[in-house]
């Protein structure tokens, strides 16, 4: 089991920032990585297709035998844990719940209200507000926004030192900006690029939570829990599958990643899409 790997997915080239946090905090694991580079964004469809194309990345990485599967998208988690949980014989990790109760914890901490910011898709599930009430019953108010145009602008590399990441966070953040304290957690893996950015225009009474971060470390429990944690002499790897674009995606995926993945393979659409039958309601 040890030294089986880590299979991670997402839509996209964003779940490297997912990776990022397990090569911090697991730097003896293995990783295989599936980005859906054909047909991202998940953040604009509907919760029956990002089922559909979750479970199928899912499935295409099993032919690693993992110990674990991290659902590293947020609108993946939002929309399909369960579903993913039910058509997968390895256990899941999505990135929602570790990032509710890490807001949950800086919130009380500080007496904060907590802001979900996230894909059109992720905000319109509700799935981190009812995390949040799960959890902790008596969670204080919850501002959801959904923030569409940051995906975009962290993938054209504006990530803030720009008049038009500015002027992006500003229209979207304007509401927070208020004399209240704010927890704001980033919910979709692009935007912990823009988290300096993020905490330069709201100030210091914002405390900002990257629900990947959370999401490392309790994958690094779960490990330990199971005894499945990577040998310490093992050098971790990173092979990273994807279904478009190898070149693009390794431009983009080394400012996510900040590191070289040790392979980028292209797959065909035949070895991933409509092979099964998929469960989706
Ligand atoms: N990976 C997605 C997420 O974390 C963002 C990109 C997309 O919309 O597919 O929600």
């Amino acid at each position: 089991m040890p030294a089986r790997p880590i299979a991670v997915f997402d839509s996209g080239v964003g779940g490297l920032s997912v990776v990022r946090q397990l090569r911090k905090h697991l730097p003896h694991e293995s990783i295989v990585y599936f980005g859906d580079s054909a047909r991202v964004p998940y953040g604009t469809k509907s919760p029956r297709t990002v089922c559909r194309f979750s479970i199928e990345c899912a499935r295409y990485l099993l032919r690693f035998d993992p110990k674990l599967v991290v659902a590293a998208c947020n609108t993946a988690s939002a929309l399909a844990l369960d579903e993913l949980r039910a058509a997968l014989p390895v256990e899941v990790i999505g990135v929602v719940e570790p990032g509710a109760r890490a807001a949950l914890q800086a919130a009380t901490m500080s007496n904060a209200r907590i802001a979900v910011l996230g894909t059109e898709a992720t905000i319109a599930s509700e799935a981190y507000p009812k995390a949040l009430r799960r959890l902790a019953p008596q969670t204080p108010e919850i501002v959801p926004i959904a923030c569409p145009l940051f995906v975009p602008i962290v993938e054209e590399g504006r990530t803030g030192a720009d008049a038009v990441s500015r002027a992006v966070i500003a229209d979207y953040l304007a509401p927070l900006r208020t004399s209240d304290p704010h927890v704001v957690l980033l919910g979709c893996t692009h935007y912990p690029l823009l988290a300096d950015a993020i905490r330069e225009y709201l100030g210091p009474k914002a405390t900002i939570v990257d629900s990947g971060e959370q999401t490392a470390l309790v994958v690094a429990e779960r490990l330990g829990q199971t005894h499945a944690t990577a040998d310490r002499a093992n050098r971790g790897t990173i092979q990273v599958f994807v279904s478009d674009n190898p070149p693009r995606f390794r431009a983009i995926g080394a400012r996510f990643l900040q590191e070289e993945p040790h392979s980028v393979t292209l797959v065909a659409a035949e070895e991933y899409a409509g092979l099964d039958r998929v469960d989706c309601p």
